[in-house]
Protein backbone atom coordinates (compact mmCIF):
# COMPACT_ATOMS: atom_id res chain seq x y z
CA UNK A 1 0.00 0.00 0.00
CA UNK A 2 1.13 3.61 -1.49
CA UNK A 3 1.28 5.78 1.90
CA UNK A 4 -1.62 8.40 2.18
CA UNK A 5 1.38 11.36 2.20
CA UNK A 6 2.03 10.18 -1.29
CA UNK A 7 -0.89 9.31 -2.60
CA UNK A 8 -1.76 13.28 -1.52
CA UNK A 9 1.10 14.12 -3.59
CA UNK A 10 0.50 12.01 -6.58
CA UNK A 11 -3.39 13.69 -5.98
CA UNK A 12 -1.52 17.40 -6.19
CA UNK A 13 0.35 16.59 -9.35
CA UNK A 14 -3.70 15.70 -10.92
CA UNK A 15 -4.99 19.08 -9.93
CA UNK A 16 -2.83 20.80 -11.05
CA UNK A 17 -3.95 20.06 -14.49
CA UNK A 18 -5.74 23.84 -14.83
CA UNK A 19 -3.33 25.87 -13.19
CA UNK A 20 -3.69 29.76 -12.38
CA UNK A 21 -1.33 30.79 -14.94
CA UNK A 22 -3.23 28.53 -17.61
CA UNK A 23 -6.31 30.96 -16.76
CA UNK A 24 -4.52 33.94 -17.27
CA UNK A 25 -3.12 33.21 -20.23
CA UNK A 26 -6.49 32.85 -21.56
CA UNK A 27 -8.33 35.91 -19.90
CA UNK A 28 -5.58 38.04 -21.90
CA UNK A 29 -6.06 36.05 -24.72
CA UNK A 30 -10.06 36.55 -24.79
CA UNK A 31 -9.52 40.53 -24.21
CA UNK A 32 -7.40 40.80 -27.27
CA UNK A 33 -9.73 38.90 -29.88
CA UNK A 34 -12.28 41.50 -28.07
CA UNK A 35 -9.93 44.64 -29.02
CA UNK A 36 -9.20 43.30 -32.29
CA UNK A 37 -13.27 43.12 -33.18
CA UNK A 38 -14.33 46.41 -31.71
CA UNK A 39 -11.19 47.79 -33.60
CA UNK A 40 -12.09 46.76 -36.75
CA UNK A 41 -15.68 47.43 -36.03
CA UNK A 42 -14.81 50.92 -35.23
CA UNK A 43 -12.49 51.83 -38.56
CA UNK A 44 -14.93 50.17 -40.68
CA UNK A 45 -17.65 52.71 -39.24
CA UNK A 46 -15.49 55.71 -39.34
CA UNK A 47 -14.17 54.87 -42.75
CA UNK A 48 -17.92 55.00 -43.97
CA UNK A 49 -18.50 58.44 -42.84
CA UNK A 50 -15.84 59.56 -44.99
CA UNK A 51 -17.61 58.22 -48.46
CA UNK A 52 -16.88 60.91 -50.80
CA UNK A 53 -15.20 63.43 -48.47
CA UNK A 54 -11.64 63.14 -49.67
CA UNK A 55 -12.42 65.08 -53.00
CA UNK A 56 -12.55 68.22 -50.85
CA UNK A 57 -9.83 67.82 -48.49
CA UNK A 58 -8.01 64.53 -48.00
CA UNK A 59 -7.38 62.83 -44.84
CA UNK A 60 -3.84 63.86 -44.42
CA UNK A 61 -3.97 67.92 -45.46
CA UNK A 62 -5.72 69.16 -42.31
CA UNK A 63 -3.23 72.02 -41.66
CA UNK A 64 -0.41 71.21 -39.08
CA UNK A 65 1.02 73.15 -35.89
CA UNK A 66 2.90 76.27 -36.46
CA UNK A 67 6.47 76.14 -36.23
CA UNK A 68 6.60 78.03 -32.89
CA UNK A 69 3.82 75.72 -31.04
CA UNK A 70 5.64 73.14 -32.49
CA UNK A 71 9.34 74.29 -31.30
CA UNK A 72 7.82 75.28 -28.23
CA UNK A 73 5.52 73.50 -25.79
CA UNK A 74 5.08 70.52 -28.07
CA UNK A 75 9.01 70.31 -28.45
CA UNK A 76 9.39 70.52 -24.40
CA UNK A 77 6.73 67.77 -23.64
CA UNK A 78 8.11 65.42 -26.31
CA UNK A 79 11.48 66.02 -24.70
CA UNK A 80 10.12 65.86 -21.24
CA UNK A 81 8.33 62.28 -21.64
CA UNK A 82 11.67 61.35 -23.10
CA UNK A 83 13.84 61.79 -20.54
CA UNK A 84 11.06 60.44 -17.99
CA UNK A 85 11.49 56.96 -20.28
CA UNK A 86 14.68 57.14 -19.86
CA UNK A 87 14.76 57.96 -15.83
CA UNK A 88 12.68 54.94 -15.82
CA UNK A 89 14.43 52.68 -18.01
CA UNK A 90 17.83 53.55 -16.05
CA UNK A 91 16.38 52.42 -12.70
CA UNK A 92 14.22 49.39 -13.67
CA UNK A 93 17.19 47.85 -15.60
CA UNK A 94 19.72 47.31 -12.63
CA UNK A 95 16.77 46.52 -10.21
CA UNK A 96 15.47 43.68 -12.72
CA UNK A 97 19.53 42.41 -13.17
CA UNK A 98 19.62 42.36 -9.36
CA UNK A 99 16.59 40.54 -9.21
CA UNK A 100 17.61 38.10 -11.73
CA UNK A 101 20.06 35.53 -10.21
CA UNK A 102 17.12 35.63 -7.03
CA UNK A 103 14.70 34.51 -10.07
CA UNK A 104 16.89 31.66 -12.21
CA UNK A 105 17.57 29.91 -8.52
CA UNK A 106 13.65 30.03 -8.01
CA UNK A 107 13.12 28.94 -11.10
CA UNK A 108 15.48 25.93 -11.00
CA UNK A 109 13.97 25.24 -7.39
CA UNK A 110 10.12 25.52 -8.91
CA UNK A 111 11.71 22.67 -11.80
CA UNK A 112 13.38 20.50 -9.27
CA UNK A 113 10.28 20.39 -6.83
CA UNK A 114 7.98 19.70 -10.01
CA UNK A 115 10.23 16.61 -11.31
CA UNK A 116 10.67 15.05 -7.47
CA UNK A 117 6.46 15.66 -7.52
CA UNK A 118 5.98 13.52 -10.88
CA UNK A 119 8.30 11.20 -10.15
CA UNK A 120 6.84 10.51 -6.47
CA UNK A 121 3.81 9.50 -8.30
CA UNK A 122 5.39 7.37 -11.11
CA UNK A 123 7.23 5.47 -7.77
CA UNK A 124 3.85 4.88 -5.92
CA UNK A 125 1.90 3.87 -9.11
CA UNK A 126 4.86 1.52 -10.70
CA UNK A 127 7.31 0.64 -7.44
CA UNK A 128 6.12 1.01 -4.19
CA UNK A 129 4.98 -2.66 -4.54
CA UNK A 130 7.87 -4.22 -4.37
CA UNK A 131 10.12 -1.29 -2.80
CA UNK A 132 8.24 -0.51 -0.42
CA UNK A 133 6.31 2.56 0.47
CA UNK A 134 8.84 5.45 0.53
CA UNK A 135 11.51 2.62 -0.82
CA UNK A 136 12.30 0.99 2.75
CA UNK A 137 12.26 -2.69 0.81
CA UNK A 138 9.79 -4.88 0.29
CA UNK A 139 8.98 -8.00 -1.16
CA UNK A 140 7.97 -9.59 -4.64
CA UNK A 141 5.92 -12.35 -4.79
CA UNK A 142 7.75 -14.30 -7.93
CA UNK A 143 7.05 -17.57 -9.90
CA UNK A 144 10.20 -19.73 -9.68
CA UNK A 145 11.01 -21.90 -12.67
CA UNK A 146 13.28 -24.15 -13.35
CA UNK A 147 15.53 -25.07 -15.89
CA UNK A 148 12.78 -25.89 -18.12
CA UNK A 149 10.66 -23.22 -17.91
CA UNK A 150 8.52 -25.04 -15.54
CA UNK A 151 6.24 -23.54 -12.42
CA UNK A 152 8.30 -24.60 -9.02
CA UNK A 153 7.18 -22.47 -6.57
CA UNK A 154 5.85 -18.91 -5.46
CA UNK A 155 8.41 -17.17 -3.34
CA UNK A 156 8.79 -13.74 -1.65
CA UNK A 157 11.98 -12.46 -3.58
CA UNK A 158 13.41 -9.87 -1.15
CA UNK A 159 13.21 -5.99 -3.13
CA UNK A 160 16.42 -3.68 -2.03
CA UNK A 161 15.89 -0.68 -0.27
CA UNK A 162 15.89 2.49 -2.58
CA UNK A 163 16.55 5.18 0.04
CA UNK A 164 20.20 4.19 0.35
CA UNK A 165 20.42 3.28 -3.18
CA UNK A 166 22.42 6.62 -4.50
CA UNK A 167 25.04 5.49 -2.07
CA UNK A 168 26.10 2.57 -3.96
CA UNK A 169 25.13 3.50 -7.52
CA UNK A 170 25.26 6.72 -9.68
CA UNK A 171 22.40 8.09 -10.88
CA UNK A 172 23.64 7.11 -14.27
CA UNK A 173 23.77 3.52 -13.01
CA UNK A 174 20.69 3.90 -11.62
CA UNK A 175 19.39 5.00 -15.36
CA UNK A 176 20.48 1.62 -16.90
CA UNK A 177 19.35 -0.36 -14.36
CA UNK A 178 15.51 1.14 -14.58
CA UNK A 179 16.00 1.53 -18.65
CA UNK A 180 16.80 -2.30 -19.02
CA UNK A 181 15.29 -3.78 -15.53
CA UNK A 182 17.47 -6.78 -13.77
CA UNK A 183 17.58 -9.71 -15.48
CA UNK A 184 17.03 -12.95 -13.73
CA UNK A 185 15.45 -11.33 -11.04
CA UNK A 186 11.87 -10.22 -10.66
CA UNK A 187 12.71 -6.10 -11.31
CA UNK A 188 11.49 -5.41 -14.92
CA UNK A 189 12.08 -3.17 -17.26
CA UNK A 190 10.77 0.39 -17.77
CA UNK A 191 12.84 2.41 -20.65
CA UNK A 192 11.79 1.90 -24.06
CA UNK A 193 15.19 0.54 -24.77
CA UNK A 194 14.21 -2.03 -22.37
CA UNK A 195 10.62 -2.85 -23.84
CA UNK A 196 9.38 -1.21 -20.47
CA UNK A 197 6.58 1.62 -21.17
CA UNK A 198 8.16 5.01 -19.63
CA UNK A 199 10.37 7.40 -21.46
CA UNK A 200 13.45 8.52 -20.24
CA UNK A 201 12.54 11.96 -18.65
CA UNK A 202 9.81 9.64 -16.56
CA UNK A 203 13.15 7.48 -15.35
CA UNK A 204 15.10 10.77 -14.45
CA UNK A 205 12.09 11.90 -12.62
CA UNK A 206 11.75 8.78 -11.21
CA UNK A 207 15.71 9.17 -9.89
CA UNK A 208 15.04 12.72 -8.82
CA UNK A 209 12.08 11.21 -6.55
CA UNK A 210 14.28 8.74 -5.19
CA UNK A 211 17.21 11.55 -4.56
CA UNK A 212 14.80 13.44 -2.65
CA UNK A 213 14.01 10.48 -0.06
CA UNK A 214 17.90 9.09 0.33
CA UNK A 215 18.56 8.87 4.29
CA UNK A 216 20.36 10.93 6.36
CA UNK A 217 24.30 9.55 7.18
CA UNK A 218 23.43 9.21 10.25
CA UNK A 219 20.60 6.92 10.46
CA UNK A 220 21.66 4.63 7.85
CA UNK A 221 25.08 4.27 10.98
CA UNK A 222 22.23 3.58 13.66
CA UNK A 223 20.27 1.01 11.51
CA UNK A 224 23.06 -0.85 10.17
CA UNK A 225 25.14 -0.63 13.81
CA UNK A 226 21.62 -2.03 15.53
CA UNK A 227 21.20 -4.09 12.93
CA UNK A 228 25.08 -6.13 13.26
CA UNK A 229 23.97 -5.92 17.63
CA UNK A 230 21.05 -8.22 16.89
CA UNK A 231 22.53 -10.68 14.48
CA UNK A 232 26.03 -10.55 15.65
CA UNK A 233 26.93 -8.02 18.62
CA UNK A 234 30.93 -8.52 18.00
CA UNK A 235 33.39 -7.46 19.97
CA UNK A 236 36.57 -5.60 18.46
CA UNK A 237 38.42 -8.77 17.23
CA UNK A 238 35.04 -8.52 14.70
CA UNK A 239 34.07 -12.09 16.56
CA UNK A 240 30.15 -12.16 17.18
CA UNK A 241 29.29 -13.09 20.82
CA UNK A 242 28.63 -16.96 21.55
CA UNK A 243 25.06 -17.84 20.52
CA UNK A 244 24.57 -15.18 17.99
CA UNK A 245 23.22 -15.74 14.22
CA UNK A 246 26.66 -15.64 12.74
CA UNK A 247 30.38 -16.29 13.69
CA UNK A 248 31.66 -12.96 12.53
CA UNK A 249 31.27 -9.35 11.86
CA UNK A 250 31.96 -10.01 7.80
CA UNK A 251 29.44 -12.65 7.58
CA UNK A 252 26.71 -10.88 8.93
CA UNK A 253 27.46 -8.24 7.20
CA UNK A 254 27.47 -10.38 3.83
CA UNK A 255 23.80 -11.56 5.01
CA UNK A 256 22.66 -8.60 6.32
CA UNK A 257 18.56 -8.44 5.82
CA UNK A 258 18.36 -12.53 5.34
CA UNK A 259 16.43 -13.21 8.54
CA UNK A 260 14.34 -10.14 9.74
CA UNK A 261 14.55 -8.35 5.94
CA UNK A 262 16.29 -5.86 6.87
CA UNK A 263 16.12 -2.80 4.57
CA UNK A 264 15.04 -5.95 1.75
CA UNK A 265 18.87 -7.17 1.39
CA UNK A 266 20.17 -3.50 0.16
CA UNK A 267 23.14 -3.69 2.42
CA UNK A 268 23.77 -7.47 2.04
CA UNK A 269 26.42 -9.05 -0.58
CA UNK A 270 24.63 -12.28 -0.63
CA UNK A 271 21.66 -11.43 -2.51
CA UNK A 272 23.72 -11.49 -5.59
CA UNK A 273 26.89 -13.98 -4.57
CA UNK A 274 24.61 -16.54 -3.27
CA UNK A 275 22.16 -18.47 -5.30
CA UNK A 276 18.65 -18.57 -3.62
CA UNK A 277 19.51 -15.92 -1.13
CA UNK A 278 17.00 -13.52 -2.37
CA UNK A 279 13.83 -15.76 -1.69
CA UNK A 280 15.10 -16.97 1.80
CA UNK A 281 16.68 -20.51 0.69
CA UNK A 282 20.51 -19.65 0.27
CA UNK A 283 22.50 -22.34 -1.21
CA UNK A 284 26.71 -21.96 -0.65
CA UNK A 285 27.94 -19.03 0.82
CA UNK A 286 29.36 -16.87 -1.72
CA UNK A 287 28.46 -19.74 -4.44
CA UNK A 288 27.86 -17.26 -7.19
CA UNK A 289 24.50 -15.48 -8.36
CA UNK A 290 24.20 -12.60 -11.09
CA UNK A 291 27.49 -12.04 -9.46
CA UNK A 292 30.32 -14.99 -9.95
CA UNK A 293 31.43 -17.16 -7.43
CA UNK A 294 33.86 -15.86 -4.33
CA UNK A 295 35.02 -18.77 -3.18
CA UNK A 296 37.94 -22.01 -3.33
CA UNK A 297 40.26 -18.79 -3.55
CA UNK A 298 38.81 -17.02 -6.51
CA UNK A 299 39.04 -13.58 -4.74
CA UNK A 300 42.55 -14.02 -3.47
CA UNK A 301 43.88 -14.71 -7.13
CA UNK A 302 41.38 -11.96 -8.20
CA UNK A 303 42.70 -9.49 -5.47
CA UNK A 304 46.30 -10.66 -4.26
CA UNK A 305 46.69 -7.74 -1.98
CA UNK A 306 44.02 -6.93 0.49
CA UNK A 307 44.41 -3.30 0.24
CA UNK A 308 43.35 -4.03 -3.65
CA UNK A 309 40.14 -5.79 -2.73
CA UNK A 310 39.70 -3.17 0.02
CA UNK A 311 39.60 -0.54 -3.06
CA UNK A 312 37.58 -2.45 -5.02
CA UNK A 313 34.23 -3.05 -2.79
CA UNK A 314 34.88 0.69 -1.64
CA UNK A 315 34.52 2.04 -5.04
CA UNK A 316 32.33 -1.24 -7.06
CA UNK A 317 32.70 -1.85 -10.48
CA UNK A 318 32.51 0.69 -13.12
CA UNK A 319 30.73 -0.51 -16.62
CA UNK A 320 33.15 -2.44 -19.12
CA UNK A 321 36.26 -1.21 -16.90
CA UNK A 322 39.07 -4.14 -15.85
CA UNK A 323 39.23 -4.54 -11.98
CA UNK A 324 41.44 -6.85 -10.28
CA UNK A 325 44.04 -8.88 -11.84
CA UNK A 326 41.84 -10.26 -14.91
CA UNK A 327 38.04 -8.92 -14.36
CA UNK A 328 36.38 -6.90 -16.58
CA UNK A 329 33.34 -5.71 -15.03
CA UNK A 330 30.28 -6.58 -17.58
CA UNK A 331 27.59 -3.80 -16.94
CA UNK A 332 28.76 -1.83 -13.12
CA UNK A 333 26.30 -4.23 -11.22
CA UNK A 334 28.59 -4.95 -8.41
CA UNK A 335 27.89 -1.30 -6.36
CA UNK A 336 30.18 0.83 -4.01
CA UNK A 337 29.86 0.61 -0.59
CA UNK A 338 32.76 3.25 0.58
CA UNK A 339 32.45 6.17 -1.54
CA UNK A 340 29.32 7.84 -2.63
CA UNK A 341 29.75 8.05 -6.30
CA UNK A 342 27.31 11.10 -6.36
CA UNK A 343 28.47 13.35 -3.58
CA UNK A 344 31.12 14.97 -6.05
CA UNK A 345 28.57 16.19 -8.82
CA UNK A 346 27.79 19.67 -9.08
CA UNK A 347 24.07 20.70 -7.10
CA UNK A 348 23.51 16.43 -6.00
CA UNK A 349 22.20 16.80 -2.35
CA UNK A 350 24.10 13.81 -1.83
CA UNK A 351 27.36 14.18 -0.05
CA UNK A 352 30.60 12.00 0.67
CA UNK A 353 29.55 10.90 4.52
CA UNK A 354 26.55 9.09 3.28
CA UNK A 355 27.95 5.72 2.36
CA UNK A 356 27.03 2.16 2.92
CA UNK A 357 29.45 0.55 4.78
CA UNK A 358 32.10 1.90 7.18
CA UNK A 359 36.03 1.32 6.10
CA UNK A 360 35.99 -1.21 9.26
CA UNK A 361 32.87 -2.71 7.97
CA UNK A 362 34.10 -3.23 4.36
CA UNK A 363 37.87 -5.00 5.93
CA UNK A 364 35.68 -7.19 7.63
CA UNK A 365 33.36 -8.69 4.41
CA UNK A 366 36.87 -8.49 2.32
CA UNK A 367 38.21 -10.46 5.45
CA UNK A 368 34.88 -13.44 5.45
CA UNK A 369 34.92 -12.99 1.87
CA UNK A 370 39.23 -14.47 1.60
CA UNK A 371 38.15 -17.40 3.95
CA UNK A 372 34.97 -18.53 1.74
C1 LIG B 1 7.90 -6.86 -9.48
C2 LIG B 1 8.65 -6.22 -8.42
C3 LIG B 1 9.44 -4.95 -8.76
C4 LIG B 1 8.98 -3.78 -9.31
C5 LIG B 1 7.57 -3.46 -9.78
C6 LIG B 1 10.11 -2.87 -9.32
N1 LIG B 1 11.21 -3.49 -8.82
FE1 LIG B 1 13.07 -2.70 -8.70
N2 LIG B 1 13.81 -4.47 -8.07
C7 LIG B 1 13.04 -5.58 -7.74
C8 LIG B 1 13.90 -6.60 -7.21
C9 LIG B 1 13.45 -7.97 -6.70
C10 LIG B 1 15.22 -6.09 -7.25
C11 LIG B 1 16.49 -6.80 -6.80
C12 LIG B 1 16.91 -7.78 -7.81
C13 LIG B 1 18.09 -8.52 -7.32
O1 LIG B 1 19.21 -8.06 -7.56
O2 LIG B 1 17.89 -9.55 -6.67
C14 LIG B 1 15.11 -4.75 -7.79
C15 LIG B 1 16.20 -3.93 -8.00
C16 LIG B 1 16.10 -2.57 -8.27
C17 LIG B 1 17.21 -1.65 -8.30
C18 LIG B 1 18.67 -1.99 -8.04
C19 LIG B 1 18.96 -1.73 -6.59
C20 LIG B 1 20.09 -2.52 -6.02
O3 LIG B 1 20.62 -2.10 -4.99
O4 LIG B 1 20.46 -3.59 -6.55
C21 LIG B 1 16.69 -0.41 -8.55
C22 LIG B 1 17.45 0.90 -8.66
C23 LIG B 1 15.25 -0.56 -8.69
N3 LIG B 1 14.93 -1.90 -8.53
C24 LIG B 1 14.38 0.46 -8.91
C25 LIG B 1 13.03 0.28 -9.19
C26 LIG B 1 12.15 1.35 -9.55
C27 LIG B 1 12.51 2.83 -9.58
C28 LIG B 1 10.94 0.78 -9.82
C29 LIG B 1 9.69 1.47 -10.32
C30 LIG B 1 9.86 2.16 -11.56
C31 LIG B 1 11.07 -0.65 -9.60
N4 LIG B 1 12.35 -0.90 -9.21
C32 LIG B 1 10.04 -1.56 -9.74
C33 LIG B 1 11.67 -5.71 -7.88
C34 LIG B 1 10.84 -4.76 -8.46
C1 LIG C 1 23.58 -6.08 -7.02
C2 LIG C 1 24.40 -7.26 -7.09
C3 LIG C 1 25.66 -7.30 -6.27
C4 LIG C 1 25.81 -7.06 -4.93
C5 LIG C 1 24.76 -6.59 -3.96
C6 LIG C 1 27.18 -7.32 -4.63
N1 LIG C 1 27.86 -7.73 -5.75
FE1 LIG C 1 29.81 -8.21 -5.84
N2 LIG C 1 29.67 -8.44 -7.86
C7 LIG C 1 28.50 -8.34 -8.58
C8 LIG C 1 28.81 -8.50 -9.99
C9 LIG C 1 27.80 -8.50 -11.12
C10 LIG C 1 30.19 -8.68 -10.08
C11 LIG C 1 31.03 -8.85 -11.35
C12 LIG C 1 31.52 -7.47 -11.80
C13 LIG C 1 30.46 -6.68 -12.55
O1 LIG C 1 30.08 -7.07 -13.65
O2 LIG C 1 29.96 -5.68 -12.00
C14 LIG C 1 30.69 -8.66 -8.72
C15 LIG C 1 32.03 -8.84 -8.38
C16 LIG C 1 32.50 -8.96 -7.10
C17 LIG C 1 33.84 -9.35 -6.73
C18 LIG C 1 34.93 -9.74 -7.69
C19 LIG C 1 34.84 -11.22 -7.88
C20 LIG C 1 35.79 -11.78 -8.92
O3 LIG C 1 36.34 -12.84 -8.67
O4 LIG C 1 35.90 -11.16 -10.00
C21 LIG C 1 33.91 -9.32 -5.37
C22 LIG C 1 35.11 -9.66 -4.50
C23 LIG C 1 32.62 -8.91 -4.89
N3 LIG C 1 31.78 -8.72 -5.95
C24 LIG C 1 32.29 -8.76 -3.56
C25 LIG C 1 31.08 -8.24 -3.09
C26 LIG C 1 30.82 -7.86 -1.72
C27 LIG C 1 31.81 -7.96 -0.59
C28 LIG C 1 29.55 -7.41 -1.67
C29 LIG C 1 28.81 -6.86 -0.47
C30 LIG C 1 29.49 -5.87 0.30
C31 LIG C 1 29.01 -7.52 -3.01
N4 LIG C 1 29.97 -8.03 -3.85
C32 LIG C 1 27.72 -7.17 -3.36
C33 LIG C 1 27.24 -8.09 -8.07
C34 LIG C 1 26.96 -7.74 -6.77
Amino acid sequence: MPSPYLVILAQQEADEGLSATTAVGWTVFGLIIIAFVVAVVLNTLRGRKEVGAELELAANRKPYLSDEELEGKKLDRTLGVGLVTLGIIGVTLPLYWLGEPGRQEEAVVVFDESFVRRGTALYVEACADCHGPAAVGGVAETPLLNDRGEFVELVAWQSPALDTVLYRYSREEVFEILQWGRPQSPMPAWGELGGGPWTDQQLWNVIDYLESIQLPASEVRDQVAAELERTCDAGDDGVCAPGMEYETEGEALFNMGLTGGFAGGAFSCGRCHTNGWSWGDPGLPGGGFLGPSLRGGSVIRQFPSVQSQIDFIAEGAQRGQPYGVGGTAFDGTMPGYGINPNAADDGSRMSEDQVMYTDEQIRAVVEYERSL
